[in-house]
C-alpha cells in the first residue's frame, strides 16, 4: 500500500482540514500545560514541540501512520543488519559502529563488530601517536597540522563536529579540512604550513570522488616538492577509505589505511574511520564520548514508544508540515556558534537521503518528500533572513537548538543569546499577541508559525554524538514512512559525468557539442582560461 493510500493519511488529511483556522495561542490556552505536555526527554537532549500546529490528536494520528507503514519493523531491520538499501543491496549498518564491544551484528551472517573495534583500535593508537609528538615526518619532526581531504559525508560530518568541540583541543595542533575542488581551498589550508610537519588524511569512501583525489594529489605534490623522497608520502598520508586497492594505486601504504565498509553510508560516517581527523583533534577518549552519546540515542530511538521517541516525534512532525502543510524547507537555527556548521551537516543528512522521488520499489513517490533544509546560527540569522520567518508568505516550520551551560566565560552574552531564542520561537508561535498592531499590516505579527526547540545541557563529544543520532533517525523515520530508500544517492551522478566530459572539452580544445548555453559557456571559459 502506498502511504498515500494509507487508513491514516486520510485521516491526517480530515484532521488538517479541522485545523485550519486553529491557532497555536489558542492550543496553549486550552492546555495550560502544553508547553510541558509536549516535552520529551533523553539523556540530557530535551525536545519541546509544543510550540507546533498540532494537538494531541495530531501527533496520535502520526503516530498511527508509523505503525501502519511498519516503521518499528523498519528500524529493527536497520538495526539488525538487513539489506534495506535495496538499489545497493546493502546494509546501512551505521548505528554498529557504535554499539558496544560485546554486541553481535551480523551482515550476511558475518558478526561486524570484531572488525569495528579492531579499526577503532588503529585509529586511537594513530590518533595518540600523532598527538603525542611521537609520529615523526620523513624529516625526523613531529607533526603540527592534521589536514583532512574529503568531501560530503567524508567532510562535513568531521568538519562540523570538529568547529563544534573545538574547546576538547589538540593543545597547539591545527586541525584543517580541504573538500573543494576550487583550488583556493587548498591553497589557503596550505599556504602557512610547513610540508614536514603536516599530515594529510585523505577521507573518501570510495577513493575515486575526482574533487578529492585532485587535491589528494596536489598535496603529495606540495609534499614532494619540499621533501624531495617519495618515501616521505608513507609518513604524511593515511587514508580513510573502502577501497584498499584504490588508496594502495595512489601510493599510500594498506598499513595506513583505516578502512570502514560498504554498508556505512558516506553521509552516516562520521562514527566511521571517517571520523579519524575528529579523533585526532579531540583525542580518542572523546571520541568514544561521541560514540557513546550516538549509541545511547540509537538505543532510545529502538525502544522508546513513539510518542516519547525524539527522533520519531522529530521524523513526524516534518512529515506533517511537508506533507501537509505544503512547507517547502525547513530551518535549523543553532543558537551556538560552535554549531555553525550543522544546517551544512544536516542538509546532505537529510537531502541527499531523501531527496527522492521513486520509492523503493522504482515507482514514482506520490507525495512529496524531502524539504529543503537550511539554516545559520542565531543571533546572525535574526539580522538577516527572520524577517521573512516573521512575515513572509510561507510557512517555515523550524528546529531551534540551544546549549544551556556555554563553554566561555562570558555569562550574560549566553544569557542574551538563549533570551533571544526564547524569543523568537515565541514570537514565532504567538505574534504580537492581544497587542494592537499599530502601525498596520506592515507592523503585524501574525504568529502562528510552528517550531521545535532542541536543548542540550551542554556540548560535548557525547551530546553532540546523540544529536547527530537523533538527526539521523529523523531522516531514516520520514525515509521509511514514504518508503523512500535514505540510503543511495543517484541523483548526483550525472552532474559527475557530464563534468567529465566537460573537463574533456576544455582540455582538448574540441569541437563542442553540448546545447547552445553550455557551448558558449564553455567557449568564454576556454578564451579566458588562455589569457
Ligand atoms: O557525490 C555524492 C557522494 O557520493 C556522497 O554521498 C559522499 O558522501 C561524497 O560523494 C564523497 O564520497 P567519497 O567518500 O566516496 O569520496
Amino acid at each position: 500500500m502506498t502511504v498515500e493510500s494509507s487508513p491514516a493519511w486520510a485521516r491526517l488529511r480530515a484532521h488538517r482540514e479541522s485545523l485550519a483556522g486553529e491557532r497555536i495561542s489558542d492550543l496553549f490556552d486550552r492546555v495550560p500545560d502544553r508547553g510541558t505536555e509536549m516535552t520529551v526527554e533523553h539523556d540530557g537532549l530535551v525536545l519541546d514541540y509544543s510550540k507546533n500546529l498540532v494537538t494531541g490528536e495530531t501527533i496520535d494520528l502520526l503516530v498511527e501512520l508509523a505503525r501502519e507503514r511498519g516503521l518499528a519493523a523498519g528500524i529493527e531491520a536497520m538495526f539488525a543488519g538487513a539489506p534495506i538499501n535495496v538499489t545497493e543491496n546493502r546494509a546501512a549498518l551505521h548505528t554498529a559502529l557504535r554499539a558496544p564491544a560485546d554486541a553481535v551484528i551480523e551482515v550476511d551472517g558475518v558478526d561486524v563488530v570484531p572488525a569495528v573495534q579492531r579499526t577503532l583500535g588503529r585509529m586511537e593508537a594513530f590518533a595518540r601517536e600523532v598527538r603525542s609528538g611521537r609520529w615523526l615526518g620523513a624529516t625526523g619532526e613531529p607533526i603540527w597540522a592534521v589536514v583532512n581531504i574529503g568531501i560530503g559525508g567524508s567532510d562535513l560530518g568531521p568538519a562540523m563536529a570538529r568547529l563544534a568541540l573545538r574547546e576538547y583541543g589538540t593543545g597547539t595542533m591545527e586541525v584543517r579540512f580541504v573538500s573543494n575542488v576550487d583550488g583556493h581551498d587548498l591553497r589557503r589550508a596550505l599556504q602557512d604550513l610547513d610540508p614536514a610537519t603536516t599530515l594529510f588524511v585523505i577521507s573518501s569512501k570510495t577513493f575515486t570522488t575526482v574533487e578529492t583525489l585532485a587535491n589528494a594529489r596536489a598535496a603529495r605534490d606540495w609534499l614532494l616538492s619540499s621533501i624531495d623522497d617519495p618515501a616521505a608520502v608513507a609518513r604524511h598520508f593515511v587514508a580513510v577509505s573502502v577501497n584498499a586497492a584504490e588508496v594502495e594505486a595512489f601510493g599510500i601504504d594498506p598499513a595506513n589505511m583505516f578502512e570502514f565498509w560498504d554498508w556505512v553510508g558516506g553521509r552516516y560516517s562520521l562514527s566511521s574511520a571517517i571520523g579519524l581527523s575528529l579523533m585526532t583533534a579531540i583525542g580518542p577518549e572523546q571520541f568514544r564520548a561521541f560514540l557513546a552519546g550516538a549509541h545511547s540515542m540509537d538505543v532510545h530511538f529502538r525502544t522508546a514508544p513513539p510518542h516519547r521517541n525524539l527522533p520519531i516525534l522529530l521524523g513526524l512532525l516534518g512529515i506533517w508540515y511537508r506533507n501537509f502543510w505544503d512547507a517547502q524547507t525547513h530551518a535549523v537555527l543553532p543558537y551556538d556558534q560552535r554549531l555553525a556548521r550543522l544546517p551544512a551537516y544536516l542538509q546532505q543528512l537529510d537531502m541527499e537521503s531523501n531527496g527522492k522521488s521513486a520509492d523503493r520499489d522504482g515507482n514514482p513517490v506520490a507525495v512529496a518528500t524531502a524539504p529543503i533544509v537550511w539554516g545559520e546560527p542565531g543571533t546572525n540569522g535574526q539580522h538577516a533572513f527572520f524577517q521573512l520567518l516573521h512575515q513572509g508568505t510561507v510557512m517555515v516550520p523550524c528546529d531551534f537548538i540551544g546549549v544551556l551551560v556555554p563553554a566561555h566565560d562570558l555569562p550574560r552574552h549566553h544569557d542574551l543569546l538563549m533570551a533571544n531564542l526564547f524569543a523568537q520561537s515565541q514570537a514565532l508561535a504567538f505574534g504580537r499577541g492581544g497587542e494592537p498592531d499599530a502601525g498596520g499590516e506592515h507592523r503585524a505579527f501574525p504568529g502562528n508559525r510552528p517550531s521545535n526547540t532542541l536543548l542540550l545541557d551542554e556540548l560535548t563529544p557525547y551530546s553532540l554524538g546523540a544529536l547527530v543520532a537523533l538527526y539521523e533517525h529523523k531522516v531514516f523515520t520520514q525515509g521509511w514512512i514514504w518508503n523512500i530508500n535514505s540510503f543511495d544517492q543517484w541523483g548526483v551522478e550525472l552532474g559527475k559525468i557530464l563534468a567529465t566530459r566537460i573537463f574533456d572539452d576544455i582540455d582538448l580544445d574540441r569541437e563542442l557539442a553540448h546545447d547552445s548555453s553550455t557551448n558558449s559557456l564553455i567557449a568564454r571559459y576556454r578564451r579566458l582560461r588562455k589569457l
